[in-house]
C-alpha cells in the first residue's frame, strides 16, 4: 500500500493519501492543501476515487466537496454525520475498497457524536481522526462530544485491536507523527489501562480549552462538504 502522512500547518492536521493498483483515496484531506496532495497523488500514480472524513472538523475545512467537483471522487463520512452533502454515511461493519486494500468503518463517538475511524487490518493500520492521538485524544466538549462515549469508543473498539497496529492520528501539536495501539494502552496518560471513566471525565471537563479560531467558519463549511 502507498501511505503518504501529510500536515497542514495551520491547524495541525494530518491528512493522508492512500492507495493501491492506480487507485487512491485521501483520508481528512484540508482545503487549502488541495493543490498539493492532488499532485502528489497524481506523481505517485494514483487516480483518486474516494475522499473520507473520519469527523465534521472543527478546526479546518475539508477538501471533500471540491475533489468530488474536479476528480469525481466518492465523499466518505460517518453513518451519524452532519455533513448532508456525504455521497456515502458508513457505520460500524462497513467497508472500503480502494485498489484492493479494504478500509473497514469503525464508529467512534466521543470527540463527536458522527467520529469514525477506518481500518486497514490487511496493511496494520488504523486512522483514528481525533478519537485517538499520540499520548491524547480529541476534546470532547462541543460538538455532541462525550467523555463517556470517547472513553468506551477507545476501551472497547480500538484498545481490541492487535497491539502492533500503527496509529495515524489527525493531529499531532508536538511533532509526532504515528504510535501504535500498545503503546496508547501503555503510555496515553488519559487512556492507559489504570484511568477509569470517571478519572477520564474528570480529566476531560476540566481542559477549559478555547474554541478552535475557525470553529465558526468551519463547522458550516463542513457540513457542506467544504463549498460554500
Ligand atoms: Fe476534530
Amino acid at each position: 500500500m502507498i501511505l503518504r502522512q501529510l500536515f497542514d500547518k495551520e491547524s495541525s492536521t494530518y491528512t493522508y493519501l492512500i492507495g493501491a493498483n492506480g487507485v487512491g483515496a485521501i483520508i481528512d484531506p484540508v482545503l487549502g492543501n488541495l493543490e498539493r496532495d492532488a499532485k502528489l497523488a497524481g506523481e505517485l500514480g494514483l487516480k483518486l476515487a474516494y475522499s473520507l472524513d473520519t469527523h465534521v472538523h472543527a478546526d479546518h475545512v475539508t477538501a471533500a466537496g471540491t475533489l468530488r467537483e474536479q476528480f469525481g471522487v466518492t465523499t466518505i463520512v460517518g453513518k451519524k454525520s452532519s455533513a448532508a452533502c456525504g455521497d456515502k454515511k458508513l457505520g460500524d461493519g462497513d467497508k472500503i475498497t480502494i485498489g484492493g486494500i479494504t478500509l473497514s468503518v469503525i464508529e467512534t463517538p466521543g470527540h463527536t457524536d458522527d467520529s469514525v475511524c477506518y481500518y486497514a487490518a490487511s496493511e496494520n493500520v488504523l486512522f483514528t481522526g481525533d478519537t485517538l492521538l499520540i499520548r491524547g485524544c480529541g476534546r470532547t466538549d462541543f460538538q455532541n462530544g462525550s467523555p463517556q462515549d470517547l472513553y468506551h469508543s477507545v476501551k472497547r473498539k480500538l484498545f481490541v485491536l492487535p497491539e502492533e497496529t500503527v496509529v495515524c492520528p489527525g493531529h499531532d501539536y508536538r511533532g509526532q507523527t504515528r504510535s501504535t495501539i500498545g503503546e496508547e494502552m501503555h503510555f496515553n496518560p488519559r487512556l492507559r489501562t489504570h484511568v477509569t471513566e470517571e478519572q477520564f471525565a474528570e480529566i476531560m471537563n476540566n481542559l477549559n480549552l478555547p474554541d478552535p479560531k475557525l470553529m465558526d467558519v468551519a463547522v458550516p463549511a463542513n457540513q457542506n462538504c467544504g463549498i460554500d
